[in-house]
């Protein structure tokens, strides 16, 4: 991981926002590389989803909504992660993120440990016992440490549990309901009546414009609608780089079936799609998995959800839920608006709410996966190189197109005419300065599939040389069908 962060800070991937002013937690920005590669990703998903599909259709909506909808949708009531405070340090946690256990030697207690969730996080804690053995100066043999999270300490243990921040016991409150919705206010005055949500997923505006796109468009049972766009939680804990960040970007699908449609087939359909889609993007089969809900995690609108799940290097975690919403949503806001949402079915002459599937991706999770997944240091004639392996279609630039000596005003002439003329086609990259390799090591490291160089021959033969990342192979390519031989290649 630290590698990776160190890469998309020096090539400019990814910076923290805010960041000469000390930056702001849980907040990104996308440098001129990430912006590249985060676009790709997004429309590769929109001629996917969207556009090679003739049963859905995309939408576009608002980020901040009537406040009813999501009275309506249960975010304002349901849509919270239990927190506990430190009544010291001000600190807040994530109270299943917060865990603790007591620490006895030879069977008597001496204390207890706090720990917050991490992967290594059993040595952590067992390491925080020794030392709190070694502060009692107690002797003996410890008894194995049993880590529960903190919801599930009672008010005595509570009393107890030291703060993870300062150490000392009896400053943790109990856990406590806190909605992650940010709120705001429309209009100059900011009071109870202006105040309103910035959308927690982008779900919502779907739904509302239900009876918009149905009236508006052709649309037959099943059908979709999909929406790109940017979500927003006030995250307890943001952590592990962008993967839990407070504003981000989902990729949305609210697929609508029959009442009546068999919902456990057209959900098992969609995880297999989805998945199909990840490898489609080249990200490594192994890093890829599937973990099926229990009921009693499923979020308040859900009766089923599988998420896809990546091998990150902080561990095993959700790029994408697949959750059947049954037709909670439309009921929800057919009675709270009081408008009908219900669909005329012309088939059977039936008016019925739909039922829904909902494959809901993040778009910079899956980016954070992509670039995780294509991280690869190797070995090329005696030097060691980072090379990112992008398949074609994600690279952020497709190609690089260095002339080999930049004070050959012919050599300069050539290449500039090549790339403007590669320009109408990709993103490329013109670089005249430096060693040739290393100029090809630059490109490796951001994962540009080809370098294309002109030297004295391509005066000559009005051939260039094309070498390709991974392998370094180099062949010479006509710079008349140049166009035509990398389409063939990045497509
Ligand atoms: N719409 C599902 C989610 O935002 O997690």
């Amino acid at each position: 991981m630290d590698s990776i962060l160190s890469l998309c800070r020096r090539r400019g991937f990814i910076f923290q926002s805010s960041e000469i002013y000390g930056g702001v937690a849980g907040f990104f920005d996308y440098g001129p590389i990430g912006c590249e590669l985060k676009r790709n990703i997004k429309d590769l998903w929109w001629r996917d989803v969207v556009r090679r599909r003739e049963d859905i259709v995309g939408i576009d909506c608002s980020t901040i909504m009537h406040p009813q909808v999501w009275k309506a949708s249960g975010h304002a009531d349901g849509f919270a992660d239990p927190m506990v405070d430190c009544r010291e340090s001000k600190m807040r946690y994530r109270a299943d993120q917060l865990y603790f256990a007591p620490v006895s030697v030879d069977g008597k207690m001496i204390g207890y440990i706090s720990q917050l969730e991490d992967v290594g996080m059993q040595t952590l804690a067992e390491e925080s016992a020794q030392r709190l053995k070694a502060k009692r100066k107690i002797q003996g043999k410890m008894d194995p440490i049993q880590l529960r999270t903190i919801a599930e300490a009672n008010a005595e243990e509570l009393a107890q549990i030291p703060s993870p921040t300062t150490g000392n016991p009896g400053t943790l409150t109990a856990p406590r309901q806190f909605n992650l919705m940010f709120t705001t206010h429309i209009g100059a005055v900011a009071d109870a009546a202006s105040m309103a949500y910035l959308r927690p997923e982008t779900a919502q505006g779907i739904f509302v414009n239900f009876k918009n796109i149905v009236d508006s468009t052709r649309v037959k049972l099943p059908f979709g609608i999909a929406q790109i766009g940017r979500a927003y939680r006030n995250e307890i804990t943001p952590r592990n780089f962008t993967f839990r960040s407070r504003e981000f970007e989902q990729m949305e699908l609210e697929y609508f079936i029959a009442p009546d449609a068999d919902w456990q087939s057209f959900h098992r359909e969609w995880v297999e799609t989805r998945l199909h889609w990840y490898l489609s993007l080249g990200i490594r089969r192994e890093l890829l998995g599937q973990e099926v809900h229990a009921m009693e995690k499923l979020a308040h609108y859900a009766r089923a959800c599988t998420d896809i799940t990546f091998a990150y290097p902080f561990g095993i975690q959700e790029i994408e839920g697949i959750a059947a919403r049954g037709n909670f949503d439309l009921t929800c806001h057919q009675q709270c608006s009081g408008k009908s949402l219900e669909f005329f079915d012309e088939d059977t002459q039936q008016r019925y709410l739909p039922h829904v599937i909902e494959p809901s991706a993040g778009v910079d999770r899956v980016f954070l996966a992509v670039l995780c997944s294509a991280y690869d240091e190797d070995e090329l004639n005696g030097e060691r190189r980072t090379v990112l392996r992008l398949s074609p279609q994600l690279a952020p630039i497709k190609a690089g197109i260095f002339p080999l000596q930049k004070n050959k005003p012919e050599l300069v002439q050539l290449s500039r005419s090549i790339f403007e003329n590669l320009q109408r086609h990709w993103n490329v990259h013109w670089d005249a300065t430096g060693a040739i390799g290393r100029r090809y090591r630059r490109m490796d490291e951001v994962g540009t599939p080809y370098a294309i160089t002109v030297d004295f021959d391509s005066l000559e033969n009005g051939t260039v040389t094309l070498r390709e990342r991974d392998s370094a192979e180099q062949s010479r390519v006509a710079i008349a069908e140049l166009v035509d031989a990398l389409r063939e290649k990045l497509d």
